[in-house]
């Protein structure tokens, strides 16, 4: 490739935490190496409409300490604009034309799954980029910015929730994003523990969320000395009952990148488990104990399910997610001068830059249920019967993974 001058960062998908970093890093490490970076506003849907902007934001030093990297969303814009799927034939050339017009010769474009998917594409229609991992959902092959600022954030909501919990004695189900995996909802939920946690990955069985429920709640509710008592679920907009249908609201529709908007896993959880509620004739005598009993009024327990939504991917970036964000940007301009075009910035350790294919990058990452036995074992509910953590010890000789 001819030497590369200008590089275009476009961010897209879905915004989170750690983003600006990435920015951040592209710029300042271009700018070391005396190469320009500019912002292609609003992610593919601005680079397909590049050639009728009339300028560009160039990153230089002045405009790049006026974005604040601990603030999680983008200063570039998103969109959900798959490439492929815009109806103009001249779409590819029409992206060419817009690069030429300013001068860009590469890019370096933080998304997802489908954002990936379009780096290969743009890639075979021999536009050079790298790709910077990102996601709230961490459902990539390597760690995605965004990640542990939702993890965290989604902790502190479901801690934050036990105080109205705990004040009306109520069953709180907490829905958040993920799409179909649970990591967030499994890290955050163990990161507030949560007494349950439901995840893609595990079907629900309500038979023994229920029974995990009224253990756990009614016991606490007994032994308070002031009979205050909650139990917090936190569930991953992508759950599935044990049959392994989808539990969300069908009728929400599609985003524009053709995927169906996830919601109302809460509000199942919650009408799944009032029923039990209301046909167990303990429960009467449950209330009835802890004086909670008013005939007509108050018979059972009341199930409240909360739904953050974008709340999740708002607000502050993680300072994990700056330093990964700040890493990685800079290791993708690193990348594209020694002509890794089509690859993904997996994590820099010490002088080494760790990258891999973008097509094997975006490839779809679960959780690794191995685990879940272990915190089965603590006591979280997983909407399964508890199963027994089949562990192995493993000597580690050496140096010992790195994470920071
Ligand atoms: O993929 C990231 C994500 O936050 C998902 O967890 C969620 O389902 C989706 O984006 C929401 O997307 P949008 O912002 O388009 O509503």
């Amino acid at each position: 490739m001819a030497s590369i001058k200008r590089i275009g960062v476009i961010t897209s998908g879905g915004d989170c935490g750690g983003l600006n970093a990435v920015i951040k890093g592209v710029a300042r490490e271009a700018y070391a190496f005396g190469i320009e970076s500019v912002v292609i506003p609003n992610g593919y849907a601005g680079l397909y409409n590049l050639v009728e902007l009339e300028d560009v934001v160039l990153l230089n030093a002045e405009r790049v300490s006026r974005i604040e990297a601990s603030l999680a969303g983008s200063e570039a814009g998103h969109s959900r604009v798959k490439i492929s799927k815009i109806a103009d034939p001249n779409r590819y050339k029409r992206i060419k034309e817009g690069l030429k017009k300013f001068g860009i010769d590469a890019l370096i474009i933080s998304g997802g799954d489908d954002t990936g998917s379009v780096v290969v594409d743009l890639g075979t229609h021999g536009i050079p980029c790298i790709h910077v991992p990102k996601t709230m959902d961490l459902d990539l092959q390597p760690y995605s910015v965004g990640g542990d600022s939702a993890v965290n954030r989604i902790a502190i909501f479901a801690r934050d929730l036990k105080t109205t919990g705990l004040s009306h004695n109520r069953v709180l189900v907490l829905e958040v994003f993920g799409r179909y995996v649970g990591h967030t909802a499994l890290r955050g939920g163990v990161g507030a523990e949560a007494d349950c946690i439901l995840i893609p990955e595990i079907p629900v069985d309500f038979d023994v969320v229920y029974e995990h429920m009224k253990t756990t709640y009614f016991n606490r509710v007994m032994r308070s000395d002031v009979k205050a008592g909650t139990y917090i679920i936190v569930v991953a907009e992508g759950m599935k009952n044990a049959s392994g249908e989808e539990l969300y609201d069908h009728s929400a529709g599609v985003d524009a990148f053709g995927h169906k908007k996830l919601a109302g896993a809460g509000k199942y959880i919650r009408q799944q488990l009032e029923k039990r509620l209301k046909s167990d004739p303990e429960v009467k005598e449950f209330m009835r104990k802890t004086g909670m009993y008013a005939p007509g009024v108050y018979e059972t327990p009341e199930v409240r399910e909360v739904t953050p939504g974008h709340l999740v991917r708002s607000g502050g970036s993680s300072a994990f997610d700056v330093n990964f964000g700040y890493r990685a940007g800079a290791a993708g301009v690193l990348l594209l001068m020694d002509g890794k075009a089509g690859n993904t910035v997996v994590n820099v350790e010490g002088k080494k830059i760790f990258y891999m294919p973008t097509a094997e990058a975006i490839k779809q990452r679960g959780v690794d249920i191995d685990e879940i036995a272990l915190f089965e074992s603590l006591g979280t509910c997983f909407g399964r019967r508890p199963e027994k953590f089949g562990y192995e010890s493993v000597e580690v000789k050496g140096s010992v993974h790195r994470h920071l």
